[in-house]
């Protein structure tokens, strides 16, 4: 059966662990994705929450494989310490991770289908606290679900516009994964929809002059001279997929990698432009709208090379030189 869209289709198990007294339990696992929880739990009320993606994908032959968990672990590690939560600890994370593929590996999609499971760990402060501080007691859950494509079905271009509103504060926590991002990121992309587009790109927060990244994704831009420029920014998360290609492109491909500010002016020099995420895998962009402006592109040749080869490691078609894919 082909799953479609990015949407919750249900989960065999999830894991539940908890922070009590300084320390995290070993974890259960429950056949339930709803818990109790305080009215009044830091989480709740303040957005003391954390949380990641990854995916595990099924081979042709039937494995289930993971893709880069310990790069999900260390980033999930820091977005904790930037919201005092305790962080998980990278074996505790990992072992809740392979025992919920485990008890849902009937749900990971056919290789066929090019669907997935997406796997969503997250830590929640529960403490019931009235004023303004950090919780004491926490929960770590990872909960999965088959999931297809994110923006259109297969390699399908986006379009973008350009938003007023920013999703993250010059010195805040746009480099973190928590939930106020994606807060402040509904009423944004609810006018682009509005507006007939996919999404909205969001600009640096402290000029308004260069391109961030879209609420779910990294942009990536290619050059004429193969070049692989990406935004270097203290307000978008450094996403593992952007990570991955910048490695693909320069192994496979002899791209430059740089990182740069992208003024947005600089669009019309791109010969191709993406949209990077676990979710999104790479989608081609062909057109970004900015006050009255429009950028197109109509090449998306060497995004399509890029993502037949991360697909490839992914869905174990392609050797994995990188010591990324691990088998469940
Ligand atoms: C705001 C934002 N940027 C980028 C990404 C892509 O990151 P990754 O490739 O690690 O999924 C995500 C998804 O996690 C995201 O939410």
């Amino acid at each position: 059966m082909k799953i479609e869209g990015f949407k919750y289709h249900g989960t065999n198990q999830a894991f539940y662990a908890t922070y009590k007294d300084g320390a995290w339990d070993e974890g259960v696992m429950s056949d339930s994705i709803f818990f109790e929880i305080s009215s009044v739990a830091v989480a709740l009320q303040y957005g003391q929450s954390v949380f990641e993606g990854l995916k595990a994908y099924r081979t042709k032959n039937n494995d289930v494989l993971l893709f880069r968990p310990d790069a999900n672990a260390k980033r999930l590690k820091g977005s904790c310490e930037r919201l005092l939560i305790p962080p998980v600890p990278e074996e505790l994370f990992i072992k809740a991770i392979k025992q919920v593929v485990d008890a849902n590996r009937d749900l990971v999609p056919s290789y066929e289908s090019k669907g997935s499971l997406y796997i969503r760990p997250f830590v929640i402060g529960t403490e019931t606290v009235m004023g303004v501080r950090s919780a004491n007691e926490f929960l770590f859950g990872v909960i999965a679900t088959p999931v297809g494509s994110y923006f259109k079905d297969g390699f399908n271009p986006i379009s973008l516009t350009t938003t007023p509103y920013d999703r993250a504060a010059p010195n805040g926590l746009g480099h973190v994964k928590t939930g106020a991002n994606y807060a402040a990121s509904l009423y944004p992309k609810h006018l682009a929809k509005q507006k007939g587009f996919d999404d909205c790109l969001y600009l640096d927060p402290k000029t308004h002059t260069k391109v961030d990244e879209t609420g779910a994704t990294n942009i990536i831009a290619i050059t004429k001279d193969n070049q692989f420029v990406t935004p270097q920014s203290k307000s978008i998360l450094p996403s593992i997929t952007n990570q991955s290609l910048q490695m693909i492109a320069k192994k496979y491909l002899g791209m430059d990698v740089i990182h740069r500010d992208i003024p947005l002016h600089e669009l019309k020099d791109f010969e191709e432009i993406g949209a990077c995420g676990t979710a999104a895998v790479i989608t081609p962009i062909s057109r970004i709208h900015h006050e009255g402006e429009e950028f197109t592109f109509e090449s998306y040749e060497k995004l399509h090379k890029l993502y037949d080869l991360l697909q490839g490691i992914q869905y174990g078609d392609v050797k994995d030189e990188f010591g990324w894919v691990i088998k469940v």
